[in-house]
């Protein structure tokens, strides 16, 4: 035994065990677990084991959910949901207030049970995630309180069908779980198969304070079980794991009007410049990287590092990767724990040495490993290729790779170099380049001086393909609310337009009709690629011809959107000028507009009414385009969380044949007001009035390329956009096939897409917020100040 002399010389820690003596005896009492159904356990049936991996033990028998328990799951939710939802948000927050004082009450346990069936260390189990969980049930109590003052007019979704991962089980509950009853669904939730327990012992949490049978469902098993419940008769999915699983999921619920959202894969960067406090940012990348095993959907990854300090930062890096205490993740003083399974531990094994063998240079701690268990010993990549597959692929494993750059510019360049775009940390001493990079990297939460912080006052969740919607905070409690559905549903199918070549020019104005057949193309006239046209007629009578596009021309018009891209960061009172000037340039040909309407068969009062409406449209999404803003969250204290409204970039908007003039107008308006460019695709059966339009496009100074007009067949146009990558969202409104597919052929790069129904334009639902929030993506850049 060594004595205190020697302990103070090598300053060598002794181990410092929490106890688990009361897991264990819990873990015993119960024996094998069944599913928790309508408020009570099931029996335990195909049961599969749960191991503890650090020590390769079996912690349980847990069952495996079959289809027919995902059934009876969603019907004992469907049944007190109803009642659920009725309860005033006063009586529901009570509720909530309940979960969070029981698992206040039981920190202690669970953070052991998290741990011993995740593999994470004690310490971040005690300190971050069952400390998050208790808070986020607080927070969503409150919302449920405040539910009627803040989201008038929505309800509830229904019953909400949640599949979690095993890094964070029930902080990823908790994301899941509370927003939902807050807003009055009822859930039935898969954890990972790795990691149920701490899913189990919420249930008995449930059931021990009587919370209504059913509002809670846990069914247990793996990915068919998973499957299952997607496939089931829920209202929404809500998923958080691999990309891979997200594009399937995508693709089974497309078209079936199921409310979706996916927290996917990243590959977040981690930029740390040249006047960055090097040894915070050090303890950064050991927060974002290293004290969580890698597990982090948001991990740091991909350190990138300004060239004159690369050097010094690399040996810093080095010197405390070296004093890193990887083993026993019950111990107090351990840093880094277990891969949750040997499955994972395969995979990032065989992913390093594929790195390695591709020419990167591994660094990694010399440490003792224990000797049974998933355990992977800390690490860094250097001299990584674009080319490699460790710069790319997520390794999720407590390794990151670290490559330099020169000027902020290639710094943005490399940390949007990837498909993904969960989260960023930025470290520097200058605020002005933090928040430069923060506006310009593509992720969803962006941390300056800072990683891996959470709170349930946030909203968390990613850009490109690492998924779309949020959780948490304002922005996660509206993807759990539906407004009411609008009378009219969605349109009869449209027929393959008649057509014709486009005639020569000179073939113009025969009869008084404009026999031209343009589209309009980054702010000019475009022949349509194909060289053929539509007849546009009504009551039998030809009105005029309209371009017939195709893929090429979606494909010019998307790389004219692309090239318009100052649109985006222009000042929001520059872009209300140009659609107030707009607006008045639609006021003074308002006849010419209702004329058009009219000889498409529309009465005069109908005719009147459009034109009216879409004047009326045009002023209030002007007034909206410097005033539809972000928010400043209240989380943690000595830090401001910006909640930023971004646009998307570059979308794609297929038009109602319904009311051609007042449905575009309503659809392009909030995009554009936003700062988004546009590949608009009027009405297929009467174009003409979007067509018309030019004219006031060119006379309002709306730069060229912010919007596109492509005419055409309709579905066949929108599966372009939705399968190009470059098209960053997609909104659609025609018939229920065409939404189908439109959301089955946008799970390649898994945009983000809304599948619009139907309405009265001429009404409230026709216009508002919910237009604006949905042409936008929220980013929340995290900003700490004081010493
Ligand atoms: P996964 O995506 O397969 O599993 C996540 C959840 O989805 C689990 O509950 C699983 O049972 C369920 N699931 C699997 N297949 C399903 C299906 N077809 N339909 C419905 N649900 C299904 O992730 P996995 O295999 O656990 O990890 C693989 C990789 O995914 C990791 O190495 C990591 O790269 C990434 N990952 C990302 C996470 C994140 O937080 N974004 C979390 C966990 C993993």
């Amino acid at each position: 035994m060594p004595t205190v002399k020697d302990i103070l010389e090598t300053m060598d820690y002794g181990p410092a065990p929490e106890a688990n003596g009361e897991v264990v005896k819990w873990l015993k009492a119960r024996g094998a677990f069944g599913h928790f159904i309508g408020g009570a356990f099931t029996r335990p049936e195909a049961t599969f084991a749960v191991e503890n991996p650090a020590t390769g033990e079996v912690l349980a028998e847990v069952s495996q959910g079959s289809r027919a328990d995902v059934e009876a799951a969603v019907k004992a939710a469907r049944s007190a949901q109803r009642d659920w939802a009725r309860l005033s948000g006063h009586q529901r927050a009570k509720w909530l207030y309940a979960i969070a004082r029981n698992i206040q009450k039981r920190e202690r346990f669970l953070a052991v049970l998290e741990t011993m069936d995740n593999g994470k260390p004690v310490r971040e189990t005690r300190d971050i995630d069952i400390p998050l969980v208790a808070r986020h049930f607080y927070h969503h109590a409150g919302w449920a309180e405040v539910l009627a003052d803040e989201f008038p007019g929505t309800g509830p979704v229904g019953v909400c069908g949640q599949i979690i991962p095993w890094n964070f089980p029930l902080l990823m509950l908790a994301w899941k779980i509370a927003p939902a009853l807050a807003a009055g669904n009822a859930v039935v939730l898969k954890p990972a198969e790795y990691t149920p327990l701490t899913a189990l012992a919420f249930a008995e949490i449930c059931a021990e304070i009587g919370l209504p049978k059913g509002v809670v469902n846990i069914v247990t098993g793996d990915g068919d079980t998973g499957a299952a419940l997607v496939a089931a008769e829920v209202d929404k999915i809500a998923f958080t794991g691999s990309t891979e699983v997200g594009r399937i999921i995508r693709k089974a619920t497309a078209g079936s009007g199921k409310k979706l959202t996916l927290e996917l894969g990243g590959k977040s960067p981690f930029v740390v410049f040249a006047d960055a406090d090097l040894d915070a940012a050090v303890e950064g990348v050991v927060d974002a990287i290293w004290f969580n095993q890698g597990q982090v959907c948001c991990a740091g990854s991909r350190i990138l590092v300004q060239e004159g300090v690369e050097e010094a930062f690399t040996r810093k890096l080095r010197t405390r990767m070296a004093k890193l205490r990887v083993g026993d993740p019950l111990d107090k003083c351990t840093d880094v724990g277990a891969i949750v399974h040997p499955v994972q531990l395969k995979r990032i094994r065989d992913l390093v040495a594929r790195g390695e063998a591709e020419g990167a240079v591994l660094h990694q701690a010399e440490c003792q490993l224990p000797a049974k268990g998933s355990f992977f010993a800390p690490g860094f990549f250097t001299g990584v290729e674009p080319a490699n597959i460790v710069s790319d692929v997520e390794i999720f494993g407590p390794v990151a790779t670290l490559t330099s750059f020169r000027t902020p510019d290639e710094a943005v360049e490399l940390a949007n170099n990837t498909r993904y775009g969960l989260a960023a940390s930025i470290w520097s001493e200058n605020v002005n380049l933090c928040l430069d990079v923060a506006s310009r990297v593509k992720a969803g939460v962006v941390w300056v001086n800072s990683t891996n912080v959470f709170d349930a006052g946030s909203g968390f969740g990613g850009y490109r393909e690492s998924g779309f919607g949020r959780e948490g905070g304002r922005e996660g409690m509206g993807e759990y609310l539906s407004f009411p559905a609008p009378k009219e549903k969605a349109e009869p199918p449209v027929h393959a337009p008649e057509t014709s070549p486009v005639p020569e020019s000179g073939a113009k104005a025969v009869d008084g009709i404009d026999r031209t057949a343009k589209m309009y193309v980054g702010g000019a006239q475009k022949r349509p690629d194909s060289g053929y046209s539509y007849a546009v007629m009504a009551k039998g009578r030809l009105l005029g011809l309209a371009g017939l596009g195709n893929r090429k021309d979606i494909r010019n018009a998307v790389e004219a959107a692309h090239k318009a891209s100052g649109w985006g960061k222009a000042t929001g009172h520059n872009r209300a000028q140009v659609l107030y000037y707009l607006a008045e340039n639609l006021s003074a040909r308002a006849q010419e507009f209702t004329d058009r309407l009219r000889s498409a068969g529309a009465s005069k009062g109908a005719a009147e009414r459009e034109v009216a409406v879409s004047l009326e449209r045009a002023f209030w999404y002007a007034a909206q385009a410097d005033k539809f803003d972000g928010a400043v969250h209240a989380t943690k204290s000595a830090n401001v969380t910006l909640a930023m409204n971004e646009p998307f970039g570059v979308m794609g908007i297929a038009c109602p044949n319904a009311a051609p003039l007042l449905g575009f107008l309503s659809l392009v308006l909030p995009a554009i007001a936003m700062g988004n460019r546009v590949v608009a695709l009027p009405a297929q059966d009467m174009p003409l009035s979007a067509t018309d339009l030019y004219q006031v496009l060119d006379t309002s100074d709306l730069p060229g390329g912010v919007v596109n007009i492509v005419t055409g067949p309709r579905e066949e146009l929108t599966k372009t956009l939705a399968q190009h990558d470059d098209v960053a969202a997609l909104w659609y409104c025609g018939t229920t096939e065409g939404a189908k597919a439109m959301e089955a052929e946008s799970a390649g790069n898994l945009k983000v897409t809304w599948a619009i129904p139907n309405c009265d334009w001429t009404g409230p639902d026709g216009q508002g917020r919910r237009y604006l929030s949905r042409a936008v993506q929220v980013k929340n850049i995290w900003v700490p100040y004081g010493e």
